[in-house]
């Protein structure tokens, strides 16, 4: 029999916050999301600012909907819109079972694509389109990585 890979796909969402995040909440979530992520061996970037949570996951496609799924019912947040729902051939974010960029360092800058508001659409393609300059620079910079 034929061996078939498997099908990757990368999602992006944002949604709203229902609470304010402080950053002992956001390590706590990216604890938990780490540890399931890294059993079904999928990746991504979540990105928190001014109350909107911007994510990106990647894995197979059956388990990145499945938590999809879990992540939809999730009351922590609401208002959830996917911008970018697609099959790759690579994954952008193997390294990090969840990456996550601390939103109140001051090295921020490193980012230019990061700078402006989560809530304009402008702002959110544009993280998209640089995406690949996000991962060089947690690559280089790893204390970026909030843990
Ligand atoms: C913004 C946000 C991002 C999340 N990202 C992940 C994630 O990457 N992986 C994960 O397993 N759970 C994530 N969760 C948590 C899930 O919604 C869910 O609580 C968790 O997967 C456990 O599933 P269960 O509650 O059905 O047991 C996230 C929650 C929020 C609010």
């Amino acid at each position: 029999m034929r061996y078939t890979p498997m099908k990757k796909i990368r999602v992006i969402y944002t949604s709203q916050a229902a609470k304010h995040f402080s950053q002992r909440d956001l390590l706590d979530l990216l604890h938990d999301c780490r540890a399931y992520n890294s059993l079904d061996s999928i990746y991504g970037f979540l990105y928190y600012k001014d109350n909107i949570f911007f994510q990106v996951l990647e894995g197979e496609t059956k388990s990145v909907e499945g938590l999809l799924d879990r992540i939809e019912k999730d009351p922590r947040h609401f208002n959830l819109k996917i911008y970018f729902k697609k099959s790759v051939e690579n994954y952008l974010f193997s390294n990090w079972s969840m990456g996550c960029i601390e939103f109140n360092n001051p090295r921020l800058s490193l980012i230019p694509s990061l700078k402006g508001e989560l809530e304009s659409k402008e702002n959110i393609e544009r993280i998209i389109n640089n995406l690949p300059e996000i991962t060089s620079l947690l690559i280089s910079n790893p204390e970026l990585n909030l843990q």
